[in-house]
């Protein structure tokens, strides 16, 4: 080598070695002490004031879910489901399912003609696709098991807001308008979103803060039994669905035990089924893990190569053996056995694109937008909470109870509802998945948290369907193998496969012509007229010196709030 060249090399080298022990500087928000990301300032606000005054980021976890049902309805919710994963101060870790569930009136091929075909829309829009909802059932857990706070005094922030009214942003505007039609056809012109909102106007929810207060009140029994029951089963049924009283009051959380792996020097954290969250980001993991990706670069050919393949490999596997454990067997030791990852991972070239049909078969279209949500929190004692929530569609199935102020999920749409036939996010589905009176849905929600060195990391999730588990790893992968502050990892442009369809999906800005026509030229199929964004993280960093840094998504509204 000559001498300039040995210089440059060395340089080089040196500059690697300090990025790995120098940890990027912040550049989101950054506090000393607590702090809430989710997708709405005043959800963020009152998620913080609740540990200002005392709470912990369980109760904070409380104001945050409430908060965002008013503030942000295409998602926020008590009449959806979720996912919370924990780790205490002391290093305890857990997570509470809290998805919906199917009514004890479901069958198998409920969504299905006498043909056996799938009926448009039934499981997506209106009341037919409601799952019996389970996140008043996942708050009252919560705080019986880790509430420091009283009840009321959550409640009593929430309903305020509801009360005096929260700001139209512009997105929200633009995203209430297209919906309004659908809007009108599901409710009928009399419904409050049948009213033109423009940015800057106020929505108060009275009828909410009314559902709230009787959840204050009676606790899971505010919701579930009783006068918000009866009216909720009536109207769903009024409105062609099947949920009952019964299925109401026989709805529970579940404390489940968290799927952990390593991945280098990481120790990560997240959901277990009913979401496929952790089982598929552990085997996408556990499938780089051999490769220096951090050499490649970030979102270089060669980064994008690996983990599309892992991903592909991941989610054929997802959608076939995963469902509710509570109803199949899911063989997850074998599913994250290293020799059968590396096997996977056998004929994988850098050469050329593996085809999805080799790995199994299929075909799919991704439909409509989706819309979930995500919230972190971390407080002073150093708790953390990561709690990933949704109607499943954007407004759910955009039927709205005037009367209870909510809108009501889609979720039984996250069923098979015909093995082979896609849902809305294009997941094909198995018989793992087929619906069954009161079972979960199978779930792609990764609520994560991440230790380093023993040590709380990141706080870390995103709604986007089947694109959260990727979005999920890839801010990981920012944070961890290319050195990104926690604002740059989430920034960072993202990208998507899902073994179905066989399509690298790109976000519009970031990816270099250049980079796709490489990619194509090695047969990888891309997504060039439809580039959505993917995913809205929301997610927290542990700094060395304890305070926290914020990742707020600019692709919302989302917004870091702290002391
Ligand atoms: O549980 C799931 O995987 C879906 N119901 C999540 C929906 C979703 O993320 C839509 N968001 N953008």
């Amino acid at each position: 080598m000559k001498p300039l060249k040995y210089v440059l090399a060395l340089f080089t080298l040196i500059i690697c070695l300090h990025c790995k022990q120098n940890p990027a500087t912040p550049t989101g928000t950054v506090t000393e002490n607590a702090m809430v990301v989710s997708a709405r300032q005043e959800a963020s606000e009152i998620g913080s004031k609740i540990m200002k005054e005392g709470g912990n980021a369980f109760d904070a976890m409380i104001g945050t879910q409430l908060a965002l049902a008013v503030a942000y309805p295409r998602a926020g919710n008590i009449s959806g489901g979720g996912f919370m994963v924990y780790r205490q101060a002391d290093g305890t870790i857990g997570s509470l399912d809290f998805r919906e569930k199917a009514p004890k009136s479901a069958q198998k091929d409920m969504y299905l003609d006498s043909l056996d075909n799938v009926i448009p829309n039934m499981s997506t829009l209106g009341a037919a696709s409601i799952g019996v909802p389970g996140s008043v059932a996942g708050i009252i857990e919560v705080h019986k098991k880790f509430g420091k706070l009283p009840l009321k005094q959550i409640f009593e922030l929430v309903i305020a807001l509801a009360e005096n009214g929260v700001e139209v942003t512009a997105k929200q505007a633009e995203i209430l308008k297209n919906y309004r039609e659908v809007f009108i056809k599901v409710n009928s012109d009399s419904t409050k979103f049948a009213q033109v909102y423009k940015e800057g106007d106020k929505i108060t929810y009275p009828n909410l803060a009314k559902t709230l207060r009787a959840i204050a009140e009676h606790g899971r029994d505010g919701f579930y039994k009783g006068e918000v029951a009866k009216k909720l089963a009536n109207f769903i049924q009024a409105n062609g669905g099947f949920i009952t009283e019964d299925d109401l009051a026989s709805y529970e959380a579940i404390w489940r035990t968290p799927v952990v792996f390593q991945y280098k020097d990481l120790n990560i954290i997240s959901m277990g089924p009913p979401s496929s969250g952790g089982v598929t980001m552990n085997q996408i993991f556990e499938m780089i893990e051999p490769y220096n990706i951090a050499s490649f670069g970030h979102n270089s050919d060669k980064a994008i190569q690996l983990f599309t393949e892992a991903s592909r490999r991941a989610y054929a596997d997802r959608n076939y053996f995963l469902g509710d454990p509570d109803f199949v067997d899911i063989p997850t030791s074998f599913l994250l056995n290293n020799n059968y990852l590396a096997n996977r991972m056998a004929d994988f070239s850098w050469k050329k694109a593996t085809k999805s049909e080799a790995i199994a078969h299929g075909k799919l279209e991704i439909i409509e937008s989706m819309e979930t949500t995500h919230y972190s929190i971390v407080d002073q004692e150093g708790n953390a909470v990561s709690v990933t929530t949704t109607l499943n569609g954007n407004f759910g199935s955009k039927l709205y109870c005037d009367e209870l102020g909510f809108f009501l999920n889609n979720e039984m749409d996250d069923f098979s509802a015909k093995a082979g036939v896609p849902n809305m996010f294009g997941l094909v589905g198995a018989e793992a998945n087929s619906i069954e009176p009161e079972k979960r849905m199978l779930s792609s929600m990764t609520p994560t948290i991440v230790e380093k060195d023993g040590q709380l990391w990141m706080v870390v999730g995103t709604p986007g369907g089947s694109t959260i588990i990727t979005a999920v790893a890839q801010t990981i992968l920012n944070g961890y193998e290319f050195n990104m502050s926690m604002q740059d990892a989430v920034n960072a442009p993202r990208f998507h496969h899902q073994w179905l369809p066989d399509v690298v999906i790109f976000e519009p800005n970031g990816f270099s012509s250049s980079l796709k026509e490489k990619l194509k030229s090695k047969g990888y199929i891309i997504n060039e007229e439809r580039t959505p964004i993917i995913g809205k993280v929301d997610a927290i960093r542990v700094l060395s010196d304890g305070r926290l840094e914020g990742g707020a998504d600019p692709r919302g509204d989302d917004s870091a709030i702290g002391f």
